[in-house]
């Protein structure tokens, strides 16, 4: 397939060019690269450009004979689209909008939608269904639920096929060692890898008074390798009648903060310094993934998402990005292996 990757130079969707490569089908990259980096981009056909402009996304579409459409271009911080909200409308809206609205001149009628556990804000169920009650408390995840309604109202008045895949926690690196989540990022695991490679940092655990069996909140990671194969599954999807449209994608083990915070110090063998902050506005206690229609529906598995698997690549791939950072280890832990 011609399979056009908006945000490919980012963390998720460089990884899922790689994959494409390496499963012969032809890809563009458009990226704005506000986010992403110019090294992670594998594939010799990239656009530098916003997906919000026609002219850019039609340029694109006009020139090649693109089969499907995969969007990982969007904004993605919880807490900044609570402090800039415009931002985040316009570009996981507005600019969505009008890359939909660009396939439709083109007649392009594929797409596959990075969507979020963040959709589901406020729970009401410990475990999350697809069909559990949306009541997203960030602007962020109004943004995402906002495009999954779109989606529908497109399936049906314009045909547009579409699946919307709820990511839970993003994690991980190419077992490759080629690409990884960027060291600066502020989610948990390369927040530990920093702390664990420098003189200066200690990870701050925010709260530690919540309802789990630490104290520390729960989530249920997924390695990035993972997520790109539910990316490959349902683009086989989108041409079947499906049950739904959207899933969610998470592992089957939850893992608390400190919990993580231990297992890189088993897989490791260094400390990890840590000091306990106040709650971060917006984290809920627990997420945690029922992804049985997945592997019902769409047939997937993840098969790399163990927190070792995870922990490991991230940490590789964190020593091979030296270049980016001097890193300075600290005192190796005493491993017990319980
Ligand atoms: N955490 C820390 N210290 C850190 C970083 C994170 O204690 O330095 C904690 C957070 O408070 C949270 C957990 O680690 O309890 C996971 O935090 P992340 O930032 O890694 O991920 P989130 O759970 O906030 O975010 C994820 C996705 C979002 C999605 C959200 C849904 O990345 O896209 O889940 O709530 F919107």
């Amino acid at each position: 397939m011609n399979i056009l990757v908006t945000g490919g130079a980012g963390y998720i969707g460089a990884h899922m060019v790689k994959k494409l490569l390496a499963l012969d089908h032809e890809v563009t990259v458009l990226d704005d690269f506000s986010s992403g980096s110019a090294r992670s981009v594998l594939c010799s056909d990239f656009v530098t450009g916003d997906i919000a402009s026609p002219t850019v996304v039609d340029g694109i579409l006009s020139s090649r004979k693109i089969d499907a459409v995969l969007l990982f271009a969007a904004l993605k911080r919880v807490a900044d689209s609570v402090s800039d909200p415009a931002s985040y409308y316009r570009s996981n809206v507005a600019g969505t909008l009008q890359l939909l609205d660009s396939m439709l001149r083109h007649e392009i009628r594929r797409f596959v939608f990075s969507s979020s556990a963040a959709v589901y804000g406020q729970l009401i169920d410990a475990r999350i269904k697809e069909d559990h009650p949306k009541n997203p408390v960030s602007p962020y995840g109004v943004t995402k639920w906002t495009i999954e309604q779109v989606l529908e109202h497109y399936r049906s008045a314009y045909d547009l096929r579409s699946i919307s895949l709820r990511y839970f926690n993003a994690a991980g690196a190419d077992p490759d060692g080629l690409l990884g989540c960027p060291r600066h990022e502020s989610h948990l695991l390369p927040s530990i890898m920093r702390a664990a490679t420098s003189e200066h940092e200690r990870l701050c655990i925010y709260g530690n008074d919540y309802s789990t069996r630490d104290g520390t909140c729960l989530r249920y990671y997924v390695h990035v390798a993972d997520l790109c194969d539910a990316h490959l599954k349902a683009l086989e999807a989108l041409d079947q009648r499906m049950p739904r449209y959207a899933y969610n994608l998470g592992s089957g083990e939850g893992f608390t903060v400190l919990e993580t915070l231990h297992v890189v110090e088993h897989v490791t063998g260094v400390h990890v310094p840590f000091r306990i902050a106040p709650r971060r506005p917006g984290d809920p206690a627990a997420l945690i993934a029922d992804c049985s229609a997945a592997h019902t529906e769409l047939e997937w598995r993840p098969i790399r998402s163990e927190m070792k698997t995870i922990v490991d690549t991230s940490w590789k791939w964190h020593l091979k990005n030296s270049d980016e950072f001097a890193p300075v280890f600290n005192a190796p832990v005493a491993i017990s292996n319980q």
